[in-house]
């Protein structure tokens, strides 16, 4: 039988998923990473503990399947972190993570000096701190012995790709959130790259998301007793991999992930410029292009009050009390990075609001995912406004396992949601990317096209549209609030 592996690195863990050619799991592994979090925003992993994961997730598959029956890998990687390798191929320093905070001088720089309208004009989007440019100029500002001895830089599924292939590449979709990527003619930026002070032969090869960029290596064949080498297909950036798993392929479809981040994707034919520039013009790993919104924190907020605040790992107890609490008065600004779409500041603290003696922590567990809803409804406001619509929303990512959150996003935002009957998105379009690389489907329309994967529907419900509409409207006062937090806790 013919297999492929989609391999998904994210952020909390490395899901791996491994597909027939009719896209039926026949396996699933699952392996957990910690994020490094300091200094309040600093967010960094070793990109050691994701090659390490990946090799235990390989064995897991090894100990149960004849791993001579996978065609093909590919990947789904979590965007934007900085991975960079000296001359002989050493990791320099930890990898610097798409949440992370920490160059909020070098993107004022980027887009108050270098200026938003350059930046729009030559990669399509202003910088956001967690993008790899800025973390870039931050190394080369505070830890300038790093910068020197930089001669490979990636993101993250680039590094697994190298381990495994000896090849240094990357894709469209994960390039664009570099700030070094043209990504309407999806070229390296050339000045881009002189603002960063680096060659542009430090930067990877770039290749469509569906291309074969090499096979497995000796040294991994024979680790494995891998007979026949198996071809390595690039994969993309997480979001682009995760709407391939989603077949959110036509314009105006959309999906919306709660991740440890939270995202509104929306795929389009043409290239589109966000009027606000408050959301990211990326390319799609279908050949086309996307606008994606992300917000820092979503299922993670969730998993941070339960685990750390309520001290419980049990999501179903939580999820039934929760019933009981839906109509409360409690608030809660989601920002616990800080927040990337639509505002741009890491400086943002995540807060409750309207606490009383009578207050439950199901009261606030609602709270906390009704703020999440919010921070999306604010990303999704935005979209409409460059006239992209939504004309069939899939919802996806750890956090979709609560019926009840998929139902308040749904009512939150008045529209359907359809879902899949798993959450594994971006391994399960990893698998078809790595399919459609082989030329077992012509295209991933091709690959829906002849295989039903099941949809269910969470309808919104009208009579919850003024309840969530003004408590929204208190939620933008919130979020005013804030930002005068922001100045006090600055306060010297
Ligand atoms: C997208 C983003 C996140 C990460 C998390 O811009 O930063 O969705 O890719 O996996």
């Amino acid at each position: 039988m013919k297999l492929y592996l989609g391999v998904d690195l994210g952020t909390s863990s490395m899901k791996i998923l491994l597909v027939n050619k009719k896209g039926e799991v026949i396996k699933k592994v699952r392996e957990y990473y910690e994020v490094h979090n300091f200094n309040e925003v600093f967010n960094e992993q070793n990109p050691l503990d994701w090659w390490n994961s990946f090799l235990i997730a390989f064995k897991k598959i090894s100990e149960e399947i004849d791993v001579n029956q996978i065609e093909a890998i590919s990947f789904s990687g979590q965007m934007h972190g900085l991975v960079i390798l000296d001359e002989n191929d050493s990791v320099i320093r930890p990898c610097i993570l798409w949440n992370d905070g920490r160059s909020e001088k070098e993107t004022d720089y980027l887009n108050k000096v270098i200026g938003e309208d350059f930046l729009m004009n030559e990669v399509g989007n202003i910088s956001f701190s967690g993008f790899t440019l800025p973390k870039l100029l931050w190394v080369k500002n505070n830890e300038s012995n790093n910068f020197k001895r930089i001669k490979k830089i990636m993101l993250p599924k680039d590094y697994i790709v190298y381990r495994l292939t000896n090849n240094f590449v990357t894709d469209y979709s994960d390039a664009s959130g570099t700030l070094l990527l043209d990504v309407k003619n999806k070229k390296w930026s050339k000045k881009m790259a002189m603002i960063g002070n680096i060659s542009l032969n430090i930067l990877p090869t770039l290749h469509e998301s569906t291309d074969i960029v090499g096979e497995t290596n000796h040294e991994f064949n024979e680790l494995f007793k891998i007979s026949k080498p198996i071809k390595v297909v690039i994969g993309g950036g997480d979001n682009a991999i995760s709407a391939v798993g989603t077949n959110c392929l036509k314009e105006g479809n959309a999906t919306i992930s709660l991740g440890t981040s939270g995202t509104i994707f929306v795929a389009s034919d043409k290239f589109v410029l966000d009027k606000s520039r408050a959301i990211h013009s990326f390319a799609h790993a279908n050949g086309k292009y996307h606008l994606l919104s992300c917000i820092l924190s979503a299922a993670s907020a969730r998993s941070w009050f339960l685990e750390k605040v309520l001290n419980t790992e049990d999501y179903s107890k939580n999820e039934e009390e929760m019933t009981f609490s839906l109509k409360n008065n409690v608030l809660f600004l989601p920002y616990l990075n800080g927040e990337r779409c639509p505002y741009n500041d890491p400086n943002l603290t995540a807060n409750f609001f309207n606490l009383r003696y009578n207050t439950t922590s199901s009261d606030m567990s609602v709270a906390v995912i009704e703020g999440v809803c919010f921070a999306l409804k604010d990303c999704f406001n935005k979209i409409l406004e460059d006239g992209l619509s939504f004309n069939h929303t899939l919802i996806t990512g750890g956090g979709s396992k609560s019926k009840l959150w998929c139902q308040m996003l749904s009512d939150v935002l008045q529209i359907p949601l359809y879902k899949q009957n798993f959450e594994e998105g971006p391994a399960f379009g990893a698998a078809i990317v790595a399919m459609v690389g082989l030329s077992e489907y012509a295209s991933f329309d091709k690959f829906f096209a002849q295989n039903k994967i099941e949809e269910s529907v969470f309808t919104p419900n009208k009579e919850m549209k003024e309840y969530y509409d003004r408590k929204y409207r208190q939620y933008k006062k919130l979020h005013n609030i804030a930002l005068e937090l922001v100045d006090i806790k600055n306060e010297k």
